[in-house]
């Protein structure tokens, strides 16, 4: 009397257990001839049975997929941490001749096309770099090795823009910066801009690459003036602004040609639109300048102190609204965007 109930109870256990045995075997049968016309045969093939097994299985597989990309998606949301726990402070800089790009791409692998994301956050602020660039291409390459790993270690979305000046006309950095600017804001609205010189390395990773209330300047120190600021109000060399703050100053001014006076402009430009200029600490606002002479076609610009006693008027109609400019071309290298530009020429008469 006793038995009967238990017999049947094995019995469907067992049932359970030879379907699940069927599954596995069909299964492992498919995986042995993936790709193979076999596969197709099942699926359109006649026995019901193997049909159910297939589908309920792929649906299975379907469903642990969806809950994986919904984990994916929910950590992508959760923001990175107001510290980064990735930051190291100080660090030895080298600068090692005999570096190559090839090394630098190798060591850089989540960097596509100059730009990178966060895997496991979404960064704080999208960040575009913009470095000015002519026949520097040493520095430019110790720049990007220490560059990349600084940035990824402060968790930003961000993308380094060379903006290379094409033909043999004076150096214009203000302008280039301007052209990058524009031009960065056709591959995404960045929340922040870097107007970066290329032969200053940032030494200290606590030096944060993004943008708060006000303009910040970020090259407190650097060892080629004793880690002084260079003279009070100095705004040049790395500086840091919103997309909205560096449009409510028209920008840069384009009429600065060769060294000199464009980053007093910008200064005059900012305060004359009632902001002020931040800076860290020079514990960690310091740099390491890249021993170099004068580049030819970058002569001191005589018309500097001229210019910038009209800035308080020029502003208006020399900046972001009046730059014109050529693209030459726009070539996306592992490391960084490449955008060279044709700016014209000094204007002659004053
Ligand atoms: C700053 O450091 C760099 C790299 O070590 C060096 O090439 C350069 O000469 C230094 N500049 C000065 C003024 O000490
Ligand atoms: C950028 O592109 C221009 C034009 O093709 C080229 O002359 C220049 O060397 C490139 N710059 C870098 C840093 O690759």
């Amino acid at each position: 009397m006793g038995l009967f109930p238990s017999i049947s109870k094995i019995m469907r256990k067992g049932k359970g257990l030879f379907l699940l045995l069927l599954c596995l075997c069909v299964v492992a049968w498919i995986a042995t001839f993936s790709n193979d016309d076999t596969v197709k045969s099942v699926q359109e093939g006649s026995n019901p049975l193997d049909d159910r097994s297939v589908e309920g299985f792929a649906q299975l597989e379907l469903e642990s997929e969806m809950m994986q990309s919904l984990e994916e998606q929910q950590s992508v949301r959760k923001s990175c941490p107001e510290h980064s726990p990735l930051l190291r402070g100080a660090i030895k800089l080298s600068f090692d001749p005999s570096l190559t790009i090839e090394q630098v791409e190798s060591d850089n692998g989540e960097v596509v096309e100059g730009q990178y994301n966060p895997s496991d956050c979404e960064a704080r602020q999208s960040v575009a770099i913009l470095i000015p660039h002519r026949n520097r291409e040493k520095h430019l390459l110790y720049l990007l090795h220490h560059l990349h790993p600084f940035l990824q270690r402060q968790q930003l979305h961000y993308a380094i823009y060379i903006i290379h000046q094409a033909g043999d006309a004076t150096f214009n950095r203000a302008k280039l910066l301007n052209v990058g600017y524009l031009e960065a804001l056709k591959d995404q609205s960045w929340d922040c801009f870097i107007f970066h010189d290329a032969d200053l390395v940032p030494e200290n990773d606590h030096n944060l690459y993004m943008c708060e209330d006000q303009p910040k300047h970020l090259v407190v120190g650097r060892n080629s003036t004793g880690y002084k600021l260079r003279y009070k109000g100095y705004f040049g060399g790395v500086s840091a602004m919103t997309k909205e703050q560096f449009h409510k100053v028209n920008g840069f001014p384009n009429s600065y040609w060769g060294w000199g006076g464009e980053d007093d402009d910008l200064r005059i430009r900012v305060t004359l639109q009632k902001m002020s200029i931040i800076r860290p600490s020079l514990e960690v606002a310091r740099y390491t300048m890249v021993f170099h002479n004068r580049d030819s076609g970058n002569q001191i610009n005589e018309e500097r102190m001229h210019l910038l006693r009209r800035t308080h008027q020029a502003w208006k109609t020399d900046g972001l609204n009046s730059c014109s400019y050529k693209i030459l071309s726009v070539h996306r290298a592992p490391l960084f965007i490449n955008i060279t530009t044709d700016i014209g020429q000094p204007e002659i008469a004053l």
